[in-house]
């Protein structure tokens, strides 16, 4: 019976396939690109959990728009920075691609789409990307209410390191509960610790996302939806998935109820859910509470800021010249006596090139959040038909010696004047690092992200020196080498960190 169920299936599938791409081909110029096979495309030429390196490799091949098929769906590939601003920031072009395609995350981790980054735009969906920066701009804009429990989580994890000081460490674990605890005090108002209740479910969601989510299992998964009932990794992280968030939800409920003055983002979504519309019912039900929430906490506020504090320790712990210069200008602007402030981020260029460049050269989100054209776009020279899947080539862009000098090479002073001053944002370097997308998709964390990683970079300079562990040395950090994902991770890494006033 299953099999008899499977073939219909695919006859079915194979059917939609030709009808679309053959018998409503479109005449006018398309994109050039791997021609593949014909139904299922490139699906044999690309390890598809490591996209951005094939894309880059087609990139030089094929130029700075191409196109590929793959299982029936028609993708382009952006690699130009002048054409992405060109799509995602002017009109019409930037209407049109703010669509973004049926995937399997958004239909089954979202609950259909009841996000803010996989839904496609509709009213609804303007009212959660606006209600969604509202609770970061009111828990987090600037970090002004977060600033001091940063700080707080920021002297836990300075007491954690005195106690380690010299030794081999994985810096993963302090970066993950320096964000962890932020993200504890963004949900539900405060921290409980390493042992606390929501620790496990906050990692476990994480881990389970960034597998459902990667561009690779979803591009598979969103073409054979029934690939979610066999017993395949993709499946299984899908239903522990589903199975944490629940538990989530009743703890966050329990925690909400608890006698504190603390609030966080849960609270307030929970006094929107009490919103009604114009017709008389609520526009902001429980399932979009949980997926925004689960928008907000996992990939993309954990796993884009860890890859981003990670990869900082990594490449500061093999140059310690770096650090000098960093370790100065935080002592000159900030000096021992007191914690860095947001307000001191104006003052300390090369802590804020350093930033820039780790986001450039790493490109954590390679190949962004894919969008999708809600109706024909004209895309450089080339028209492109409606629903086809866009993806910006961050990794590409970032990449490209078109653009960049040395582009594998870790290099903050390109992101400074002569003088040593940081670039206006206006400057066209500045304007070809695009790490948070353009446009109406554009992160709504990244006034968020850039001022805890600002505290997180500043108090390790003020505090210690980062060096290479004892035994085994530390291989450079190739951005290409990195473990795949949504959002590419370091492969595990061991550094030591020696506070500065050991140093003698
Ligand atoms: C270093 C840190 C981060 C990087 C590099 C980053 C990068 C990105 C990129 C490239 C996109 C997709 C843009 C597009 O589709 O064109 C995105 C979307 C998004 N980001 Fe971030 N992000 C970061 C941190 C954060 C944080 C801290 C939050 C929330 C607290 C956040 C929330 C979101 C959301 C909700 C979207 C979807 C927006 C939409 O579809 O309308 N991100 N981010």
């Amino acid at each position: 019976m299953l099999e008899y169920i499977l073939t219909v299936f695919i006859v079915i599938m194979c059917g939609y396939i030709v009808v679309k791409n053959f018998v409503f081909k479109t005449e006018s110029p398309q994109p050039p690109g791997p021609k593949g096979w014909p139904i299922v495309g490139v699906v044999f030429e690309v390890d598809i959990s490591k996209l951005q390196l094939k894309l880059y490799e087609w990139a030089q091949m094929y130029g700075d728009v191409f196109q590929f098929n793959l299982l029936g769906q028609k993708f382009v590939c952006i690699n130009s920075i002048d054409i992405n601003r060109d799509l995602f920031l002017k009109e019409p072009n930037a209407t049109i691609t703010a669509d973004r395609p049926l995937t399997f995350t958004g239909k089954y981790a979202y609950d259909d789409y009841a996000d803010v980054g996989f839904s496609s735009p509709s009213v609804l969906w303007t009212k959660r990307r606006k209600l969604a920066f509202q609770l970061l701009h009111r828990y987090g804009k600037g970090l002004t209410c977060l600033e001091s429990q940063i700080l707080k989580n920021l002297q836990t994890f300075k007491d954690d390191i005195r106690s380690l000081s010299g030794k081999n460490i994985f810096p993963v674990d302090f970066v993950d509960d320096f964000i962890f605890s932020t993200v504890e005090v963004l949900i539900i108002g405060r921290s409980f610790g390493k042992e606390g209740p929501l620790r496990n479910l906050l990692i476990k969601q994480n881990d389970l996302l960034n597998e459902v989510a990667n561009p690779g299992t979803d591009s598979i998964y969103a073409v054979f939806h029934f690939l979610r009932f066999l017993p395949l990794p993709g499946s299984l992280a899908l239903r522990e998935l589903k199975k944490s968030q629940s538990c989530l939800l009743d703890l966050l409920d329990t925690l909400s109820k608890e006698e504190c003055k603390e609030k966080g983002i849960y609270h307030t979504m929970k006094e929107v859910m009490e919103e009604e519309d114009k017709s008389g019912k609520p526009w902001f039900t429980e399932v979009n509470l949980a997926a925004l929430l689960l928008n907000l906490v996992t990939a993309s506020n954990f796993l884009t800021t860890r890859g981003t504090l990670l990869s900082l320790v990594h490449i500061l712990a093999k140059r310690p010249e770096l650090q000098k210069t960093l370790q100065k200008e935080v002592d000159d602007v900030i000096g021992t006596d007191r914690e860095p402030r947001l307000s001191d981020r104006e003052n300390c260029p090369t802590l804020e090139a350093v930033i820039l460049e780790t986001l450039r050269y790493i490109s954590h989100l390679p190949v962004f959040v894919f969008h999708s054209s809600s109706d024909s776009v004209t895309i450089g020279d080339y028209t492109v038909d409606r629903n086809t899947v866009i993806i910006p080539n961050g990794w590409t862009m970032h990449h490209s010696e078109k653009y960049w000098e040395d582009p594998f090479t870790f290099r903050h002073e390109r992101f400074l004047d002569s003088e040593g001053q940081l670039l206006a944002a206006t400057h066209p370097i500045r304007k070809r690092l695009v790490a948070f997308g353009l446009g109406k998709r554009s992160c709504i964390g990244e006034v968020f992200a850039k001022s805890r990683i600002f505290l997180f970079l500043s108090t390790l300079m003020q505090t210690i020196t980062i060096v290479e562990p004892e035994g085994k040395p530390l291989p450079d950090l190739d951005p290409r080498e990195m473990i795949p994902g949504l959002v590419l991770q370091a492969q595990p890494f061991k550094v030591r960190f020696l506070l500065r006033n050991n140093e003698g």
